[in-house]
């Protein structure tokens, strides 16, 4: 079975990263990893690699920064030829990022099965880029890979019945995979932080970003807290921000680079809450039991709202600082996203259905 997989942005590296290693197991499997290029400064692509020893992209296509349209174009016109030259029996595409719905629609002019995993997610926003990229690709995937109920039964709503898979959530497997490797490092030590005192904040959606008012909102709000808050700030975030000329001097609010898993985990399992607009964080908090105050007025990951252990603040100034003051959970957590085995599921599937 030959597998073209196709990566661009930060969550992808994570979400395939127990994928290959299961397919390492098995002499029967050829996997071929493309890199789109979306992301690539060192701190948000290499650095992931590194930290969770990802083998070396077969192809890099270097796409780069662009606009949608742009973006998404120039990773077709790249990958076709990839694509045609290899000749995979499937092309596994992940998440919800717009190298996620390019990589979809090339295969699928070119009638290679889709294979989409973390499939069946929706905000029901479609102003949100990801929701279009999520619901095009679902619908020209062949096999769907979902990691909750949920996310099953969103895909039957749309009328999709055939070759659905629930699994468990991929991320998971990273984080159970990690945790150990993780107790090495020194993040903690050099940021001289001690555990649950300090608040961790991520922020990088268009809606909270490419908005100035709303990311004034939640930034002024967060520094007036009076919480030291420690900020690895995403490269988009980054250049909006200056555009504001914020006075932060008198804030607890520590801005740093993006940072690789590792730290991230850690950083993660330590803070007191955390504050985020993040699929992916949103779901790694529940796993450590961090409090979660999701920046956003939906989520994907509505199983952690449920359980009691995020809850959405939004952009609003009142619920932010009561939440940062109030937010406890309180309920128990439950099986919503499997066991963390979910890549053995998706390869024995995959073989099942595929392999020579
Ligand atoms: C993308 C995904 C988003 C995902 C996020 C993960 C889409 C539409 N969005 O958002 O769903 O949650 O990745 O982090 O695919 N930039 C750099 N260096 C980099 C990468 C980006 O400076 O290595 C800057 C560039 O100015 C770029 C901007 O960030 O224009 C946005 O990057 P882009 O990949 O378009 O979207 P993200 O906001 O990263
Ligand atoms: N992450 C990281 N370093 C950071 C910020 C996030 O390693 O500085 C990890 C985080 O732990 C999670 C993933 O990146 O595993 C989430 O990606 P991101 O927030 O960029 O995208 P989303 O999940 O919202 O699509």
């Amino acid at each position: 079975m030959k597998v073209l997989i196709v990566v661009g942005a930060r969550p992808n590296f994570i979400k395939v990263t127990p994928i290959l290693k299961e397919f390492k197991k098995y002499n029967s499997v050829k996997s071929i990893l493309v890199h789109t290029g979306q992301h690539y400064d060192f701190e948000m692509s290499q650095i992931f690699f590194k930290d969770l020893e990802i083998p070396k992209p077969n192809y890099n296509l270097g796409v780069g920064v662009g606009s949608h349209a742009r973006q998404t174009a120039k990773i077709m016109e790249k990958l076709e030829p990839v694509i045609l030259r290899e000749k995979p029996d499937l092309v596994i595409v992940v998440g919800d990022v717009n190298s996620t719905l390019a990589g979809a629609l090339t295969a699928a002019k070119l009638n290679i099965p889709v294979v989409h995993v973390e499939a069946g997610l929706r905000s029901y926003d479609k102003t949100m880029p990801e929701e279009i990229n999520r619901l095009l690709t679902d619908h020209i995937s062949k096999s769907l890979f979902c990691p909750t109920e949920t996310a099953v039964k969103n895909l039957k709503k749309e009328g999709i019945k055939k070759g659905l898979y629930r699994v468990g959530d991929i991320m998971y497997d990273t984080l159970l995979n990690s945790k150990l490797k993780a107790q090495s490092s020194k993040l903690l030590r050099r940021l001289r932080l001690k555990p649950k005192q300090y608040l961790l904040l991520t922020i990088h959606r268009a809606s909270n970003t490419d908005n100035l008012e709303n990311l004034r909102k939640i930034i002024t709000t967060i520094g007036e807290s009076g919480e030291k808050v420690v900020f690895p700030i995403h490269p988009r975030t980054k250049k909006q921000l200056k555009k504001l000329k914020l006075k932060i001097k008198n804030w607890k609010l520590r801005i740093i680079a993006p940072l690789g898993y590792l730290d991230m985990l850690v950083l993660e399992n330590n803070a007191k809450k955390i504050l985020t607009d993040s699929g992916g964080v949103q779901k790694e908090a529940y796993w450590l039991k961090v409090p979660c105050l999701t920046l956003r007025k939906e989520t994907e990951w509505i199983e952690t709202v449920k359980d009691g252990w995020n809850i959405l603040v939004g952009q609003n100034k009142v619920k932010i600082l009561k939440a940062i003051k109030n937010f406890q959970p309180k309920g128990p957590q439950h099986r919503h996203f499997g066991n963390g085995r979910t890549a053995k599921m998706i390869t024995n599937i995959l073989l099942k259905n595929y392999g020579k």
